[in-house]
């Protein structure tokens, strides 16, 4: 079944190559703006738990900031562990100002 689109910020929220925490039904995500277009995967590092948000962004690869596992933010790939499993990745869909997500 496919879930709903819901609003998760306004895109003034997050600047150009920036990354926000939001939550989508009790989920934490982690929201990134990568020249102007917006990515969400999931925030926990699928490695011990690490907050995705709050690391490093580079080009569209985040890397987490506890043990430096790095996730593809388009498709939720791990690009280097230790993490192993991929995140769940979610769709973006931008209306006039608002942010809205789902999951992939
Ligand atoms: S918790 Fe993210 S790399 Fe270990």
């Amino acid at each position: 079944m496919t879930e709903e689109f819901m609003r998760v910020a306004a895109t003034s929220e997050i600047q150009a190559d920036k990354m926000k925490m939001v939550h989508y039904k009790g989920q934490v995500i982690c929201l990134a703006n990568i020249m102007g277009k917006y990515y969400a995967i999931r925030n926990t590092c699928t490695h011990m738990g690490g907050p995705l948000a709050q690391g490093k962004l580079e080009g569209h690869v985040v890397e987490c900031p506890w043990h430096g596992s790095r996730f593809d933010l388009t498709t939720g790939e791990v690009k280097k562990g230790p993490a192993q499993t991929p995140e769940p990745v979610f769709e973006v869909k931008i209306e006039g100002t608002s942010i809205l997500i789902r999951p992939k």
